[in-house]
Order: C-alpha cells, then structure tokens, then sequence
C-alpha cells in the first residue's frame, strides 16, 4: 500500500467518515488529545472490553472484577507515588515555544538509527538474494556494528540521566546529538524540568475549606485499595487476580497520534496477588499468557514484540512493554509490570491499616506481592483500526476500502440486505432481522444498488452480508457473503444463524 504515514492519515480520516472516532468539541474547533468514540467506535471499543473481561475474568477461575471510582482519598496518590514521581521530563524549544518529552526526542532519534540498519539490510538482502543470512549480517557488517554500539551509548546515557533524574545531562545529551525541533529546525533549548501529570480538582465547596483532588492516572490504585475488601469477601485464596476497566487522566504535555495518546483515556488493567518470592514465575506466565490474547487476535505474530524496560518505574522490580507495529512505529501497546509489595505496602503506612495476607499453607501473613498487565483501550482499538484498514485492487480495476476486523471485535456482526425494495423482499428481510438481532448486531439496509451495500459493509468491517433475493421466497434459502473473500455461498435461513456462529468462532 502506501507509505505508512499516508496509511495512518486515512486511517484517522476513515475513523471520523465512517461514524468511528470523533474529535471531542468538534464545533468549538475541539479539544487537543480528547476523542468521542461514535456510533461504530463505541461497537468496536466494548466488544474489546468484552473479549478482555471474558478472558481474563470469566476463564480465570481466581481472577474476579471490580469497578471503583475515577475519584479516590487524596492520601492514595501520595502513597502510591504519584505526587511525587508521576512527572515527565519536558524540554521546549524557545523558537517554536513548542514543548516536547525529552526521553521522546531522543527515541525518535534512536528510531532513525534503527532505520539506518533496516536500510542496510534492505540493500544487502538484493545484493545477496537467498545466500542471505540476516543474523550473521546485523553481527557482523561494520556499519550495523557502528549503528548498534550508538545506540547502546545513547540508551546508557539517557536511561542513566533519567534514572538519577539528572535533568542536565538528559538536555546535554540531546544536544551532544545534534536534535533539532521537528517543527522550528533550530537547537535552542530551554533546561529539561519535570511536570507532573494529574490533573487535580476542588472536592467541595471552597466554603467549607475545599480538598485538592485528583482525577485518577491510572485505575491500578482503586484495585489495591480494596484489595483486602475483595480478598475477604470473595474468599480469594493467594495467587488471585482482581480486574478492571476504567477511565484514566493525565495531563500529558505531548499529545499526538490520534488515540495514541489522550488526556482521557480508558484502561483494563489486572492485578495478580502472589506470594513474596513467586512474582518472576507469574510475571513470565503473564507475559506469555497476554501475548497470547494477542495472538488470538490473527494480527500477525510479527507485529508484537516485547520491550524490556531499562528504566524501572518507582513501583516495578521487573517490567515490559507489548510493543505493536503501528503506522508511526512500534509503540506500547500493554505494559506488564512486577510491582512487588510497594503499593500494598505503601498503602498500609499511610492508611495504618493492615493490608496482610493470612496464607494457611506457610501459616504466616505477608503483604502479597502483584503482578500488573496494563493495555489501553484506545490503543488496542487504534491497533485493530490500523491494522485491519486496507485498500483492494479488484479485478475490474476499482479499488475497496475493507477493513478486515477480527469477526469477534466487528461493531456489526451481520448486515441483512433485501435485492430489491419491492416484492415482499424487504418483509422476508426483516422476519430475518427479527430472528438474528437478539444474538448479533445487525444492520438493516435497502438503500442504493447491493454492490454499493456492501462496499459500505467492507469499510465498517461488517463480516457477513445476507441478501434476500427473490429465490429466497420459493425455498427459503439466503447468500451469505463473506466480507474477506468476497465469496458467496447460498444457505437455508434456519441455518443462518448456526452458520455465522460458527464463522464469527472460526
Ligand atoms: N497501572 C500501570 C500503568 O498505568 P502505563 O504503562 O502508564 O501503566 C498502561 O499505562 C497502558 O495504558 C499503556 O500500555 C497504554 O496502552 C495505556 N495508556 C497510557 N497512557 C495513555 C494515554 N495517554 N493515552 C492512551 N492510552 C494510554
């Protein structure tokens, strides 16, 4: 297809045309990183949810949901870290007035080094043809070498700056590599400083001596302030899980890349409770586990990969990134973090309440600790958004814009379409409708010509189209159409419902 920038702008163009995304406050010229999800965005988005929530929670014996408040005691933020520790280290370019991460100019400048070295192994792999040996190429072809040892200096530099939260040397660093602002050109940079990234608000009136509160960074800490109440009610024994999927806010100062990355933004997060000591085991069982999920989804293995982080978040003994392949890059999709015992412990200090486990087994109490697997929402919808948009060339030279959405997530899951608009064809369609609606989502249409119908289904990502011709009135039969294929088969309308369910199962 196109280059992978072009895809992303019509991916986001689609999302707005086809009734996906909007931007928020759009007749007041909208507001920067806030998103409405429309008619077939809000489909899509809770089917994700759904297909999460049953995973996690309905196939995981030990693992149970919850659904706690956006606003939370303030204390909560100051144990768990936030107050203190949840900034970003921000530099702005005094020509542009501009404002950037700058751990963000630096990736990107890492990412066109890595650019380089695909490059390089573009050329060598027409050079070489099937005698090629990729690995043997990256480790020894010198330019690679030079191009890999960078990277390890730059990456030990920065993570090492951001790590002792040496602010000066993260700005010496970007000038030592010659970064110039994406939108000015120029290298004239402020100091690099630390912003945090809640937003707060006034709880009560002002009156009455009004609390700052915060509105939650991230739905984590409702599950480890009910941890206990969860634990002796449900009677979860040790390792468990609780879940939950909720709105989150922050502030962030860079916001770009559509849904990428939002001030309002939805996650589903889990946190595992295990024994002191058994937090690596669960941790790899998460990883693989959630990769997984992924896989399930048939987007290709070769556009997930992990990212170890180098740079441990104040909580984290071990953490990673699901990576996705999006058109701007691979970028955090899911985090997946070992937080050990810091914000049950935490919690307890501040709170003076006991957050213990009594195991039976050891017959002794502890403080568990957690296993975290984090994914947004926005960002798993802009993963199967990207992902599934495509762009055809038929045989007859017209060009369809399918997206091929796994059948599970498609917002409509059927579209029921009569031939024609006459001859009882549309009374035949709707009994139809009637019979399947309680079990899927479906869409009704007799407008326009049917090939223009189902253009229209192929770019909501409708998987199945049903046409009632005028056969179907002599023996009660259907064609079902597959939006993939394009193919159609004719099937009874008793088994039409049988059938899809165990197409959308696949
Ligand atoms: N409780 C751990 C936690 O919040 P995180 O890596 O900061 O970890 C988890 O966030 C996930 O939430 C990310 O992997 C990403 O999918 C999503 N996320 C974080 N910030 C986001 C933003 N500003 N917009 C959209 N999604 C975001």
């Amino acid at each position: 297809m196109q280059n992978n920038e072009d895809k992303f702008k019509k991916v986001v163009a689609h999302a707005k045309e086809y009734g996906f995304v909007f931007q928020s406050s759009e007749i007041y010229d909208g507001l920067a990183a806030v998103y409405d999800y429309a008619q077939n965005g809000v489909e899509l988005k809770n089917n994700i949810k759904e297909y999460w929530w049953k995973s996690m929670v309905q196939m995981h014996e030990n693992i149970v949901g919850i659904d706690t408040a956006i606003f939370m005691h303030p204390t909560t933020w100051k144990a768990s870290g936030h107050v203190d520790a949840f900034s970003d280290p921000m530099i702005d370019n005094k020509d542009s007035k501009k404002r950037y991460r700058a751990d963000v100019l630096v990736e990107d400048y890492i990412a066109k080094i890595e650019g380089k070295i695909a490059k390089e192994v573009k050329k060598a792999e027409k050079r070489f043809g099937d005698a090629f040996n990729e690995a043997e190429f990256l480790n020894t072809n010198p330019r690679v070498l030079a191009n890999k040892e960078k990277i390890e200096d730059i990456n030990k530099r920065l993570y090492g700056a951001l790590g002792s939260n040496d602010l000066e040397a993260a700005k010496q660093l970007i000038i030592d590599l010659g970064i110039a602002c994406p939108v000015s050109g120029s290298k004239n940079w402020s100091d690099v400083r630390q912003f945090n990234l809640m937003f707060s608000t006034q709880m009560g009136s002002t009156a009455d001596g009004a609390n700052e509160i915060y509105l939650r960074p991230e739905t984590a800490q409702g599950i480890f302030v009910n941890y206990l109440n969860v634990q002796k009610t449900g009677r979860m024994k040790i390792p468990f899980g609780i879940a939950q999927i909720g709105k989150a806010f922050r502030n962030e100062i860079v916001a770009r890349q559509f849904i990428f990355r939002m001030r309002e933004f939805e996650q589903m997060e889990m946190q595992f409770f295990v024994r002191p000591g058994d937090e690596m085991k669960w941790y790899e069982y998460w990883k693989e586990t959630r990769m997984q999920w992924h896989d399930s989804l048939g987007m290709s293995e070769e556009n997930y990969r992990f990212h170890d982080h180098e740079k441990l978040a104040h909580y984290a003994n071990a953490a990673t990134d699901i990576e996705f392949k999006f058109p701007f890059g691979f970028k955090e999709l899911e985090g997946i973090h070992s937080r050990t015992n810091f914000d049950l412990s935490a919690h307890e200090e501040h709170s003076n309440k006991k957050l213990r486990y009594f195991d039976p087994e050891l017959n002794e109490s502890y403080v568990p600790y957690v296993v975290e697997t984090s994914i947004g929402v926005d960002r798993m919808f802009l993963a199967l958004l990207s992902h599934s948009y495509n762009e055809e060339k038929l045989e007859d030279g017209s060009t369809r814009v399918v997206l091929n959405l796994p059948a599970k997530l498609a917002p409509y899951k059927v579209a029921i379409l009569p031939l024609t608009k006459k001859d009882g064809l549309p009374e035949k369609a709707r009994e139809i409708l009637a019979e399947l609606k309680m079990d899927y989502m479906c869409y009704y249409e007799e407008k326009d010509a049917i090939g223009k119908r189902y253009r229209r289904q192929d770019a909501i990502g409708t998987p199945f189209c049903i046409t009632v011709d005028h056969q179907s009135l002599e023996d009660n039969t259907v064609t079902i159409r597959d939006r993939d294929t394009m193919k159609q088969e004719r099937i009874s309308i008793v088994d039409i419902n049988a059938v899809i369910a165990l197409k959308i199962k696949g």
